[in-house]
């Protein structure tokens, strides 16, 4: 019997996100009892008769450890519909090549992540398809660019480095009159704090190597959506170009989502520390956080968001050299390129996840050659900001640059 909690369909009990996060799509397997799902490592599936089989033929097409995870993220993103896929990227490629042809248009949040960019501008563009990157946040820009007939509006909110926002209802109302679906990336959020199906977006699209797997174990990605007939695009999609994820690695996101709602919390709380910590040194000479009131858009984040999230954007005193001598300082923060991992994470984006943008959309985007990105993590806050204090006192020693 297929319980409410197992069901792709919505659940007939609401349950509350902390239980979702930990039950939603598996049960006990109903042959041994175990309690998780099993890593199901096998490409096939025997069929009891020529047309006849349980629901799954080949796993490039599905496999029921993903199956489970996607009914998981369906769940708890309020869909009935969620696919997984090898990385974050391989889900925007995914969306991208299931829902655009040849002489379609983008309109894209300037600030991005660099891949979405490189994907956009250097592997789609010579198929015909057409992106303009727009600063989302003003909805007069967002108009304008709509005046020309334009598929989809992707955006991603906070935007990865800038943390600019982009108000979802808005841009899903805009994006509605011009005839054109919007897809939000909810990777720096994940609907712990933010839920942009119930604001009208179309598609959530999520890198789950980030909070959602969370622990820097595995790459994944996903698409989730309350529309039966965009899924089945995406499903198609996805068998054809080959891109589902690995049975062990969405075995990995379904324990990890368990936490989901603990660590987003935890993290939130650990930002705003950090975050109030750098505001106040002097050697700080810019920094956003949506949970400050600092914040430009500080408004919006209250309306959108359920709490600032876990990652900083700073610049300090000195700029692009200072910079980079604070990153090169830290000892307990990771010099890395993720972010959304249990570990804090301090990444330079014009060297690493952004490089790949031009300079001139760095420039507009504000990604500026000094920026600093912060992803706090789960230690105790008082090690994270100690390991900051001595890297801003290390970056001031090589002089101004
Ligand atoms: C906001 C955002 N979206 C998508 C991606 C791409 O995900 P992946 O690295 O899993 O391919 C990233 C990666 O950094 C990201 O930060």
């Amino acid at each position: 019997m297929i319980t409410a909690l197992e069901s792709v369909e919505k659940p007939e009990t609401h349950y509350c996100f902390e239980t979702l996060a930990l039950h939603a799509g598996t049960t006990a397997d109903p042959v041994t009892g175990a309690m998780l799902t099993p890593i199901y490592q096998t490409t096939t599936y025997r069929q009891e008769a020529v047309g006849k089989n349980r629901g799954f033929k080949y796993s490039r097409s599905e496999n029921p450890t993903v199956s489970a995870l996607e009914r998981r993220l369906a769940a708890i993103e309020d869909a009935e519909f969620a696919t997984c896929y090898s990385t974050g990227l391989a889900a925007t490629s995914a969306l991208l090549l299931a829902l655009l042809k040849s002489g379609d248009r983008v309109v894209s949040s300037q600030a991005v992540y660099g891949g979405t960019v490189r994907l956009l501008r250097q592997t789609l563009a010579p198929f015909g398809v057409e992106a303009e990157f727009v600063d989302t946040a003003d909805g007069d820009a967002l108009v304008k660019a709509l005046q020309k007939r334009t598929r989809l509006v992707f955006i991603e909110t906070p935007a990865n480095p800038t943390l600019k926002l982009t108000d979802i209802e808005l841009a899903s109302s805009l994006a509605k009159q011009a005839g054109a679906l919007l897809v939000v990336d909810n990777t720096l959020l994940t609907p712990a704090l933010q839920r942009p199906l119930d604001m009208r977006a179309d598609i959530v699209l999520h890198s789950t190597t980030k909070f959602i797997e969370g622990h820097n174990a595995t790459v994944g990605g996903a698409l989730i959506t309350r529309d039966a007939n965009l899924h089945e695009q995406f499903l198609f999609t996805r068998n054809t170009i080959g891109a589902i994820q690995s049975p062990f690695a969405a075995w990995l996101t379904l324990q990890g989502v368990k936490t989901l709602p603990l660590r987003m919390a935890r993290h939130c709380k650990n930002a705003c520390r950090v975050a109030q910590f750098l505001e106040s040194h002097p050697r700080v000479t810019r920094l956003a956080y949506p949970g400050l009131q600092s914040f430009p858009q500080f408004e919006l984040a209250q309306r959108q968001q359920k709490a600032g999230g876990a990652l900083i954007a700073f610049e300090v005193e000195g700029g692009v050299g200072a910079g980079v001598r604070l990153m090169n300082s830290v000892r307990l923060c990771a010099l890395a390129e993720n972010l959304g991992a249990a570990e804090t994470i301090i990444t330079h984006p014009v060297s690493m996840t952004h490089g790949s943008v031009p300079p001139s959309q760095r420039a507009a985007a504000g990604i500026t050659d000094g920026l600093v990105r912060l992803s706090v993590g789960l230690e105790n806050p008082d090690d994270i900001i100690a390991d900051l204090e001595h890297a801003l006192e290390a970056s001031a020693k090589g002089g101004l640059s």
